[in-house]
């Protein structure tokens, strides 16, 4: 669910049309409906209302600011995997102790700069991890909350790319790996062994995969609980998938009543760890056509929005559903489109059927308010657009398009 809707042909988000941003921002930018971000973290809160929980919102999946500040408001946390979403979260005015921080590659740094902020825990991937976090924390004479990331060898059935739940995948500990762990862990002044956690992989649209997970990790975690390890908190991570083309994924509440059933006798914290599927259908990315172009054997439609702004086609073979933001009585063109970055790798689309276009007319890439703007970058010089937000009848840059100057910020000549 989400409020881009059309209005006599025309599309707006929530009440505002989006032609009329692109006149005042330019294209290309990415638009967020506050509303549905607002929907969609609400969805999961009442999800899991029945017991002690924390939605520890994604960041990596969309981190403006704007959009961070608007989840703390609504009491999320924030699931952090580097000392960038860290701060990026602490200045959003999301909690510490509503943060956890999970990845396999924290750095020294970052783990100091999470333990003087008093985060609620790291997710720990690796007993050369838990080394370092306990050193420094000793060193600090602080204790720090862990959790350990176990790897519950479950298929999600998504991209290879976005599957970490394999034991081949790089992520977490085995489940005889974490037992181990678990025991030195505790025997560590320096630690305090608060829970353990789990990630199989993103936009999953089956609830089996999840299911599998959870009663793997309860069985370790009644495993512990013979040790006289008894756990606070269990993370079951995120990957619910969403809605881009024709999937059918699970909602929030149908994905939470199997694992509130499995806990029913347990008294744990829950964590999720969600971000796909509160800012994916949250976002468009609005970009205009600058050419129609027609060879031997395709038709193009080149666009000012390429694959350094929307990586997801190009990267996964993504499919974003592309409209047209003003709808005319014309033909059906089935086109390619795609950017102005020099590799016949960046599309947003191929062999797509779309209502016939002409230059300067706008085209919305919908779904990409998650993995859109976060995984940009400036690849053939070009500066990054600018990120507004809708919020009922009004809309606000919240991230200024970049500037010329921008792009060459700290580089200097010899
Ligand atoms: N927690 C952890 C530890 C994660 O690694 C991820 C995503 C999430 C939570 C959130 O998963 P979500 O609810 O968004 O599925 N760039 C890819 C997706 C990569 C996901 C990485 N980890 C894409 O554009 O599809």
């Amino acid at each position: 669910m989400h409020y881009f809707e059309y209005k006599d042909n025309e599309l707006w988000c929530e009440e505002v049309p989006v032609k009329a941003i692109a006149r005042e921002v330019g294209t290309p930018f990415y638009l967020y409906s506050a509303r549905t971000f607002t929907r969609h973290f609400n969805a999961y809160r009442d999800a899991f209302k029945k017991r002690p929980h924390l939605v520890a919102y994604a960041v990596k999946s969309n981190s403006n600011l704007a959009v961070l500040n608007l989840l703390a408001g609504l009491g999320a946390g924030a699931d952090i995997v580097s000392g960038g979403e860290l701060f990026r979260a602490l200045e959003a005015g999301i909690p510490a102790e509503r943060i956890v921080y999970s990845g396999v590659g924290k750095t020294r740094d970052e783990i100091t700069a999470a333990l003087e902020a008093g985060i609620l825990l790291f997710n720990v991937e690796s007993p050369g991890e838990l080394e370092v976090i306990s050193e420094i924390a000793r060193k600090m004479d602080k204790r720090a909350r862990i959790s350990f990331r176990v790897n519950p060898d479950v298929d999600p059935k998504t991209h290879p790319y976005i599957s970490t739940g394999l034991s081949k995948n790089k992520f977490g500990l085995s489940m005889d790996q974490a037992f181990d762990a678990y025991l030195r862990a505790s025997r560590d002044s320096a630690l305090e062994v608060v829970g353990i956690d789990c990630h199989i992989g993103s936009q999953l649209t089956d609830i089996s995969p999840f299911k599998d997970a959870f009663d793997r990790i309860k069985l370790l975690v009644n495993r512990l609980e013979s040790e006289g390890i008894r756990l606070s908190h269990i993370d079951i991570g995120g990957g619910l998938g969403i809605r881009y083309n024709d999937e059918d994924p699970p909602l929030p509440e149908d994905y939470a009543r199997p694992i509130l059933e499995a806990m029913e006798d347990m008294p744990h914290t829950l964590i999720v760890e969600p971000g796909r599927s509160i800012s994916g259908n949250a976002g468009i990315l609005v970009t205009s056509v600058l050419y129609t172009k027609t060879t031997d054997t395709k038709e193009f439609y080149v666009v000012d929005a390429a694959m350094n702004d929307l990586a997801r086609p190009s990267l996964y073979q993504a499919y974003h559903d592309i409209q047209p933001v003003e709808k005319k009585a014309r033909g059906t063109a089935t086109v390619d489109i795609v950017g102005p970055i020099c590799e016949t790798g960046d599309f947003l689309a191929r062999d797509r059927a779309v209502q016939e276009l002409r230059p300067g007319e706008l085209l919305a890439v919908m779904s990409a308010g998650a993995y859109g703007f976060t995984m940009s970058s400036n690849y053939n010089s070009r500066p990054r657009a600018a990120e507004v937000m809708v919020r009922d009848d009004r809309f606000q840059v919240v991230r200024e398009r970049e500037t010329y100057r921008d792009l060459i910020k700290g580089e200097h000549i010899l």
